[in-house]
């Protein structure tokens, strides 16, 4: 006997993925040549080495976060098979809106064509993407959605300061999208959400709209070694605790997908795991950090080279200001 639909399980699962790059392609020679010319000294052997990126991509002026978002909600709906108005949650994760307000995930969904559906921002930086979809796991499974669309979309070089080596080198814009469906078993196995408030002056932007100014430095401001530490002390403890949730042990990843900020810690995360470094995906060197964007932008383009396939198992993990950290745990 089946089970009754009063005690049918409600699940959500992956169904279809996108992305979306710039095509402006600025590679370490390339930026480091740009910074020369206001007298400041980098180079691609220190990036690549303390790093491990190469290029970034950087999107023109008249771009726009929604822009991003938009191509890359394309091709998540194209893989799913489905249509925008069949969509019924939208989420933008992102930390570089198109405006104060309304949300960019308004602007998204009137491009898009899916007016009338649930859509809001969700600001958790870097961790944006593993939040968003994680609330978006939990309103599939409370039944209050039934198909969502969850985005992450940056322009972090809006943000940065050319000034300082320290973190204009690191970051780079992007999107990447998944279409999450209601179904009968998982998809979504476990996920786990973190923040730490305490932390706020770490990673931050200080700055806001007020009175018709820009109030405070509206550029991004890292101590980098401070984040290096707690990302690297939070990062094994939710893959840990997510698969404890879930029952499974490290042996049973087939793929992981961390935030790709730094390949120094990245590896890290993936010895500490005992998984080897092939069973990580890096777009680290190709994208440099795109916060909120950098896991959905693996994630795609993992699945689309055929390397992450229907049934495999996959940690994401993401961490950075707040401090926000968090991991999903899903079958694809
Ligand atoms: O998305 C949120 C997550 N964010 C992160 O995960 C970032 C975490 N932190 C990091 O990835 C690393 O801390 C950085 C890559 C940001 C920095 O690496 P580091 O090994 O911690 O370098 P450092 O800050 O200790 O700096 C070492 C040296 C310094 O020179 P001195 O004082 O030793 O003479 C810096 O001034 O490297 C210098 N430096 C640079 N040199 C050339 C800093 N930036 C650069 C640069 N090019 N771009």
């Amino acid at each position: 006997m089946g089970p009754s639909s009063a005690t049918a399980r409600r699940f959500s699962r992956v169904t279809g993925t996108g992305s979306y790059l710039p095509p402006k392609r600025v590679t370490n020679d390339a930026l480091a040549a740009q910074l020369a010319r206001s007298g400041i000294e980098t180079s691609d052997e220190w990036i690549v080495e303390r790093t491990g990126i190469r290029a970034r991509h950087f999107a023109d002026d008249d771009a726009a976060c929604s822009d991003l978002a938009v191509a890359a909600a394309r091709g998540a709906l194209s893989a799913a098979g489905c249509d925008a108005r069949d969509i019924d949650l939208l989420i933008v994760a992102t930390s570089t809106p198109d405006m104060v307000f309304p949300s960019t995930a308004c602007i998204v969904q009137d491009k898009l064509g899916a007016n009338g559906c649930t859509a809001f921002d969700l600001q958790a930086v870097c961790s944006g993407f593993v939040y968003a979809l994680s609330v978006a796991d939990s309103m599939i499974r409370a039944g209050s959605a039934t198909r969502a669309l969850v985005i992450g979309a940056e322009i972090f070089s809006r943000l940065l300061d050319f000034s300082d080596r320290s973190t204009c080198v690191l970051f780079g814009d992007g999107a990447g999208a998944v279409v999450l469906e209601a179904s009968d078993e998982p998809g979504i196995v476990a996920s786990e959400l973190h923040a730490d408030g305490r932390h706020v002056g770490v990673l931050c932007v200080p700055g806001t709209v007020s009175a018709g100014h820009i109030a405070g430095d509206p550029l991004l401001k890292m101590d980098g070694q401070a984040v290096f530490k707690l990302a690297v002390g939070v990062l094994e403890d939710v893959a840990r605790s997510v698969l404890a949730k879930a029952g499974r042990t490290d042996r049973q990843i087939d793929w992981l997908i961390p935030h790709q900020a730094n390949i120094r810690i990245m590896l890290g995360t993936a010895r500490k795991l005992n998984l080897p470094a092939e069973r990580m995906i890096v777009t680290v060197d190709e994208h440099g950090n795109t916060s909120a964007a950098s896991i959905p932008l693996a994630l795609d383009q993992a699945v689309r080279a055929g390397r992450i396939k229907r049934g495999d198992t996959v940690l994401l993990e993401g961490v950075g200001g707040g401090f926000t950290w968090g991991a999903v745990l899903l079958d694809m």
